[in-house]
């Protein structure tokens, strides 16, 4: 067997990725826990305590995250939480999320804070959310106050998690509140995601003029089912175009080409400091009669890709690839936001981790500007309509008595940080079945 080892440039950033409604537990105030509360989520199963950080947990994760040898902390801040109402904040929950930014830099752990993870207060809700543009005001008021709040602590910011997968989740597939099926509200709420986006990053900027500011935006690899069926080709393109390029192509030239029609928001152009990318899967798009509600789209994996437990996630590393190569057009340092697998055994995360840390470090030799890599996720969590039937965690919990419990992937993504690289020999040790494919 060949001895080797992929190395990593000095100062890459290696964390977990993780978000507010997801980890800290009785997150009432915000449109998911009605939702919860409405029996939308699987099996109707709730987040309760999720993984208790409002209890105080994180600072157990985060000692997790520090003795694993990671280097930084994506997380995210609960817009319900630090203003529950129009007209007030709560400066102890502030105090809260300073805290943990301190925790952070006490261990060593570089933060990225996320301001908008998918959820909103339940005032935000009652004023017609994203599709009014009522809400800017408001979210304008919320960046200022966090960001000068915490600027202290961070100045790596993402404005808003997946737009993309907010904006048809909520608006075109209904699996998100509020759970419509409307293209044109889909439609007004991404200029108004444009527009938040935009006004977040001036607003930062202004306070914190050594600011980095993005977006996570989730890439999807999409090949036509039937590559020979003009109609497969067809819908690819349009649920290629939708989920990959609207909005990124609206913060380069300001224009949000919806199908059909232009919008133009020239405040948006060239706001983006670096790329932030959030990678899956790859998925083949077909069209089918059968499926008027999701727009006559049908989406399956490749027969021969091994699944997820679910099956939402095929292990696709090249379409890792695909990702970055096709950040690198925006000209911007890339971060890796997101990427990972449910899995609760562990039987495919070290192979899928194996393969995609070696298509991070092919894009790196690439001379691909990669500045960092946060895998999803620290400890299992509350992955929201499919409640805790997805794995993710590098640690197992146990919803019950919230116990930790270390798979064999947190080991092997340790030694990765540990070594800023990838070697032979931890492949052989975690991940044999790849080793022959990654160490030819
Ligand atoms: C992404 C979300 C993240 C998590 C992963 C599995 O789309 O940003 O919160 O649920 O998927």
């Amino acid at each position: 067997m060949v001895n080797a080892m992929y190395h990593f440039p000095k100062d890459f950033l290696w964390g977990a990725a993780t978000a507010s409604y997801q980890v800290e537990g009785n997150t009432k105030n915000c449109n998911w826990y009605t939702w919860e509360q409405a029996g939308k989520i699987i099996n109707d199963q709730r987040s309760n305590l999720a993984c208790d950080w409002w209890g105080g947990r994180w600072r157990e994760d985060f000692d997790l995250a520090s003795s694993g040898g990671h280097n930084a902390h994506r997380f995210s801040i609960e817009w319900s939480r630090v203003q529950p109402a129009p007209d007030r904040w709560d400066e102890d929950a502030i105090d809260r999320y300073r805290e943990m930014l301190r925790g952070l830099n006490e261990r060593g752990l570089t933060p990225m804070v996320t301001l908008h993870h998918f959820t909103e207060p339940l005032w935000i809700t009652e004023i017609g959310s994203w599709e009014n543009q009522e809400i800017l005001p408001y979210f304008e008021r919320y960046i200022q106050k966090i960001v000068e709040a915490l600027k202290d602590y961070t100045n790596l910011w993402i404005t808003i998690n997946e737009p993309n997968i907010l904006t048809v989740s909520s608006y075109i597939l209904g699996d998100f509140p509020p759970g419509k099926n409307n293209l044109l509200s889909a439609g007004k709420v991404t200029a108004n995601l444009v527009r938040a986006h935009a006004a977040a990053h001036r607003l930062i900027h202004q306070i914190q003029p050594n600011a980095s500011v993005g977006i996570a935006h989730n890439f999807h690899s999409i090949k036509p089912k039937r590559s020979w069926s003009p109609l497969d080709r067809l819908s690819s393109q349009v649920v290629y175009s939708v989920l990959n390029e609207i909005f990124p192509n609206a913060l380069v030239d300001g224009i949000v080409r919806i199908p059909f029609f232009n919008i133009h928001i020239p405040e948006a152009k060239g706001t983006q400091d670096f790329f932030g990318l959030n990678y899956y899967t790859r998925e083949n798009i077909g069209f089918s009669l059968l499926r008027p509600k999701e727009l006559f789209i049908r989406r399956s994996h490749n027969p021969q890709a091994q699944l997820s437990d679910t099956a939402m996630i095929a292990n696709e590393p090249e379409g890792f690839f695909e990702a970055m190569k096709w950040s690198t057009k925006y000209k911007l340092p890339i971060i890796i936001t997101e990427n990972g697998i449910e899995n609760a055994d562990d039987s495919l995360r070290t192979s899928y981790l194996a393969q995609h840390i070696h298509q991070l470090w092919r894009a790196v030799n690439y001379n691909f500007p990669i500045k960092g890599y946060f895998h999803w996720t620290l400890v299992d969590n509350f992955e929201w309509e499919r409640g805790w039937t997805q794995r993710f965690g590098l640690w197992e919990l146990d919803i019950e008595t919230q116990a930790r419990r270390k798979r064999p992937s947190a080991d092997f993504y340790a030694d990765i940080c540990g070594k800023n690289g990838l070697s032979s020999d931890m492949v052989a040790k975690y991940a044999p079945a790849v080793l022959g494919i990654l160490f030819p």
